[in-house]
């Protein structure tokens, strides 16, 4: 059970602002643990890591390792070299697109698959790097209701097919994907399986072995951490043998020069595709957000959010026309999520005027531009999506407000 009123007490923003925060799919707020922990680490530890050997430095680069421990147990990795952090998930999916395609894993006359409901972050960096490869990217098809195809999956693998890349969950439908079997069927034709768990590792157990994929990749300012610090995950025998693509400091083990040529010895996994200074304070902070949710346990807040969802969903259908609620209907087969529009009514304009009730709201194509068209939505939609803070009153005030613009509509 997840008790949202109290929790509100650890998440300043809400108590400061008395803000009803509808917008976690685009960013969570942090809770007070985190932002103390990335305090404290600054006051008192902080220096570079992997870099000094110095008791500061010792200190610093034991809590960024640990820092991947923390992830690592999180999604039940088998060790933490298997988790490599990055800026976010974006980032995480290009370094990934770049490292196959510098192993010459992606070539010409390649497939890669994707789906039509992917954020941009999961279509183009594949799109670009099939331009680049010769490869070409074929897509699953989504439904009426934005779900993709995956029935159709079969028939759009083949042989060539190197990559199925999928949002684990939408960020406009909230609609969850069976990533398993999809993997077995991916894995039938030897395609490596990447999962975008932006919108699901924040908020349902995500278990790496159980998923059977062969990367993740997901953020942390989406799960109570702080923004400047993704996760990618991959199987370590897979690091262990691909070269990175960004080189520099931290990624080498030695560099020599040889005969006028430079010959460089990689670090092991994760050190070597975390090239430059890292996120050295996020990490600190990611780890006590993995901290907390653990605390909570992720079953409970599954849980909690279905609960919202069902009761969202119901809450706006009661409204009616012209309320059209985007995605699958029974709430069920989504997370937390809700995205609606309202006849022809800009949805920045319904953003406005939510937020004049101190409600936020994400509104527009979220980053999803293709999935809005499938979907006639092409001026884009509202998004209002839950987390561990909000509670039904927060709905209740989502309802009264929209019941009140529907009013002004109707004068
Ligand atoms: N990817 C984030 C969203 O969907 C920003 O809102």
């Amino acid at each position: 059970m997840v008790d949202c009123k109290s929790l509100r007490g650890d998440f300043p923003e809400i108590s400061g602002r008395g803000l009803v925060f509808l917008d976690s799919a685009a960013s969570s707020l942090k809770p007070r643990s985190v932002i103390d922990s990335m305090r404290v680490f600054m006051e008192n530890s902080y220096a570079n890591v992997h870099r000094g050997a110095y008791r500061v430095s010792l200190e610093a680069s034991k809590a960024y390792e640990d820092a991947h421990e923390a992830v690592a147990k999180f999604i039940n990795a088998w060790s933490l070299e298997e988790v490599i952090f990055t800026k976010n998930t974006t980032e995480s999916l290009q370094l990934l697109a770049l490292t196959l395609f510098y192993n010459k894993l992606i070539g010409r006359g390649d497939e890669i698959v994707v789906t039509e409901a992917e954020h941009h972050s999961n279509m183009l960096p594949w799109v670009r790097i099939a331009r680049i490869a010769g490869a070409k990217v074929k897509m699953v098809p989504v439904d009426s209701e934005g779900v993709p195809r995956w029935d159709m999956l079969e028939e759009i693998l083949s042989e060539k097919t190197r990559v199925v890349a999928f949002g684990h969950a939408s960020n406009v439908t909230g609609y969850l994907s069976d990533a398993r079997k999809i993997a077995r069927e991916a894995r039938k034709v030897g395609a490596l399986v990447v999962i975008d768990g932006a919108q699901s590792v924040p908020h349902v157990k995500v278990d790496v072995r159980e998923l059977e994929a062969d990367f993740i990749a997901f953020s942390g300012h989406k799960m109570l951490g702080p923004s400047g610090i993704g996760v990618l995950w991959g199987k370590l025998d897979f690091l262990e043998n691909l070269e990175p693509p960004l080189g520099g400091g931290g990624t080498v083990k030695r560099v020599r020069l040889e005969g006028g040529d430079v010959k460089i010895d990689w670090e092991t996994p994760p050190w070597k595709f975390e090239s430059g200074t890292p996120p050295i304070v996020e990490a600190v902070g990611l780890a006590k957000a993995v901290e907390y949710l653990e605390n909570i346990g992720m079953h409970n807040v599954e849980a909690h959010e279905k609960r919202l969802t069902e009761y969202a969903m119901k809450n706006l259908e009661e409204l009616g026309d012209p309320i059209r609620i985007l995605g699958p209907k029974d709430p069920n087969k989504k997370l937390g999520i809700v995205s609606f529009t309202i006849g022809t009514l800009d949805p920045s304009l319904i953003g406005a005027w939510l937020d004049s009730y101190n409600i936020a709201v994400r509104t527009g194509l979220h980053c999803a531009h293709i999935l809005h068209d499938k979907l006639g939505a092409t001026q884009g939609s509202v998004r209002a999506s839950f987390y561990i803070y909000n509670c039904h009153d927060d709905v209740d005030k989502l309802r009264n407000s929209l019941e009140e613009l529907l009013k002004t509509l109707e004068k």
